[in-house]
């Protein structure tokens, strides 16, 4: 089942995420709704904030990219990817400039400064415990979904001078002027 997403300005998106305990069906259900709200976006990443839930939960899947990213010497691992109470263990490298982009902030695009490679500790979908370190595009992607379950967007993280040129339009998009190519629940009164 697809989902809503929740844009920019939803308070749920700035929420503390909580540990999740149980393996249950219900929880499988969302993990599943989620692979495929994200496909149906054609989003890299959707965390559980950006559809209204509070646990600590992302999902990843390079799909179309995995190719590319091999033969350019990356290892990618099966995706799709789910992050169960993921905690990072540290991050590494010097910092690197990408474009980033998110589901909850529609059609705005920003180069986002973070560390080469990640060590994280998360629970699969299975509940079994992996420690891992991810570098390149996995790393990026995992980064800015681990800020999600944190309560912060890549928005956060641009200079003060981009921040202020998105102002306006980041207050729109909270003010509910927001319109996307997949359903939203846009900004809950
Ligand atoms: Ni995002």
């Amino acid at each position: 089942m697809i989902l809503p997403i929740y844009t920019y300005g939803a308070p749920i998106l700035r929420s503390r995420t909580q540990p999740v305990e149980q393996n249950t069906p219900e929880l499988q259900k969302l993990i599943d709704d989620m692979i495929q709200t994200m496909h149906g976006a054609e989003g890299i990443g959707l965390a559980a904030p950006q559809v209204g839930r509070s646990e600590r939960l992302f999902v990843v899947d390079l799909g179309p990219l995995v190719e590319e990213l091999e033969a350019e010497g990356e290892k990618v691992p099966a995706q799709p990817m789910v992050f169960l109470n993921a905690e990072l263990v540290r991050d590494e490298g010097e910092p690197t400039e990408f474009e980033e982009g998110c589901l909850s902030i529609p059609d705005i695009r920003e180069y986002v400064k973070r560390p080469e490679s990640v060590t994280i500790h998360y629970l699969d979908r299975n509940f079994e415990p992996v420690e891992a370190r991810f570098e390149g595009m996995l790393a990026r992607v995992v980064q800015h979904e681990y800020d999600h379950v944190e309560g912060v967007l890549f928005v956060d993280r641009i200079s003060p001078f981009r921040r202020r040129l998105l102002r306006r339009r980041l207050r729109d998009m909270a003010d509910g002027k927001v319109e996307a190519e997949y359903p939203i629940a846009g900004v809950p009164a």
